[in-house]
């Protein structure tokens, strides 16, 4: 029986055990933090020879003859878009590299285009009265940042396990002119670990949009980070998939090796056709001279070939695997026939979305943070902070160690019950 199906006098006893329970948890004095969505020290340790990778070598000189400890190379050096392009199956001419994020390549991009627009801008989207980009929700908080920074409106639409809304979007592109962008995590997305289907993939490569200046943010950060390399999602090419719709200056695409190397210190990628490419480097050419190829070099070096990236995502996945099944183990055991929640089952990235019954995520949140768990805020991953049904909390199991992770659950899973208890008897 779910706890809404508990006659009253039951529910209150219920409630009474779980607040004894979560009042002596709070003695405990828990510091723990859930919060995080980034590798742990075994994670960070098992790729640190890479930090070696260029020790006792006199070699810098990349493929093309051009040293890399010197000016030059704006786009990056070959080999390290030969990994990019195999990783993801795009061309290597298309590949601009970057330089440690793929969140400031992103956040240039916008920049460029309310500066000068881009192919197919009437003007600059500064020059427009007004900009707004849609914003799957829940979605990644540093996208909606970048666009409430620089005064771009989000539009939140739903997201589904099969990516966004379509219906929605399509509705909402085909009309609005000042509609110029949607951001997309299409694999394992954050916070879900959702994977865009291959007729999501389609239909945002075809879509009409009034906007001849639409852009996709297609951010795949989380490409290769299946936790079985046996058993994963696959993502349909919508690089491929937009030229053949005959819109090939909509996608643009961007990726890092943040959570493969370091966040932080990896290297970053962004890909486009021809038209957005040579823009692009123009426009790049008066940011840098270039940016950092000797990092580039020692990513080569330690990788050689995409094939040994999916090896290394293999080793990362056995840190990763047993702290996902930790999570879908407790919130079963714990909330399973509740009624109080349900959450996410992704087979990769570094997330799960835990949804509570409507209006009791930021009391969890604050349950949570009172007894001495960290929880990202209620909200979070929604546009400016609001997730009108307060019924959203992502989980980021990925930097704790396993038994923290599991003391912290447990007092998720008591915080949830306690949420979802009040409301039902309190309102
Ligand atoms: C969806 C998504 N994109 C981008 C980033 C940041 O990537 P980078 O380190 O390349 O800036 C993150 C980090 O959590 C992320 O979750």
């Amino acid at each position: 029986m779910t706890y809404q199906e508990l006659p009253r006098s039951e529910a209150v006893l219920e409630f009474e055990k779980v607040k004894k329970e979560y009042e002596q948890l709070c003695e405990k004095g828990l510091s723990l933090d859930l919060s995080r969505g980034k590798p742990g020290k075994e994670q960070l340790d098992m790729v640190s020879p890479i930090l070696r990778a260029l020790e006792d070598t006199d070699e810098f000189i990349s493929e093309v003859g051009l040293d890399v400890r010197n000016y030059g190379g704006l786009d990056g050096i070959p080999e390290m878009k030969r990994i990019f392009a195999d990783l993801f199956g795009l061309p290597e001419k298309n590949i601009i590299i970057g330089g440690n994020s793929s969140l400031n390549l992103m956040y240039d991009t916008i920049t460029r285009a309310m500066m000068f627009g881009v192919p197919g801008s009437v003007r600059p989207w500064r020059k427009q009265e007004k900009i707004k980009f849609l914003a799957p929700s829940p979605g990644y908080d540093r996208h909606f940042i970048v666009c409430e920074t620089l005064g771009v409106e989000l539009i939140p639409v739903n997201m589904t396990p099969t990516g966004p809304d379509m219906d929605q979007v399509e509705a909402l592109v085909s009309v609005d002119e000042s509609i110029k962008g949607i951001w997309c995590i299409p694999k394992y997305s954050n916070p879900d670990g959702y994977t865009y289907s291959d007729e999501t993939v389609d239909r945002l490569a075809n879509m009409h949009t009034a906007a001849p200046d639409f852009r996709i943010f297609w951010d795949n950060a989380y490409g290769v980070h299946d936790f079985d390399q046996n058993d994963h999602d696959e993502l349909k090419d919508i690089f491929s998939a937009c030229k053949e719709a005959g819109n090939e200056n909509r996608i643009l695409y961007f990726a890092s090796t943040s959570k493969m190397t370091f966040p932080g210190a990896g290297v970053a990628m962004m890909a486009m056709w021809d038209d957005n490419l040579k823009q692009a480097k123009k426009l790049l050419g008066a940011q840098t001279i270039g940016f950092d190829k000797v990092n580039q070099l020692r990513h080569v070096r330690f990788f050689k070939n995409a094939a040994n990236v999916h090896q290394l995502m293999e080793k990362h996945a056995q840190i990763l695997r047993p702290r996902f099944e930790l999570v879908m183990k407790k919130l079963a055991e714990g909330l399973g026939g509740t009624g109080c929640a349900d959450w996410t089952k992704p087979k990769g990235g570094y997330f799960v979305s835990l949804y509570t019954m409507d209006g009791c995520a930021e009391n969890v949140y604050q349950l949570c943070k009172t007894a001495g768990v960290k929880l990202t805020e209620a909200g979070g991953a929604f546009p400016y902070g609001h997730n009108p049904r307060d019924n959203h909390l992502r989980l980021a199991p990925t930097y704790p160690s396993l038994s923290d992770l599991s003391d912290a659950l447990d007092c998720l899973v008591l915080c949830v019950k306690y949420a979802c208890l009040n409301k039902i008897l309190n309102g």
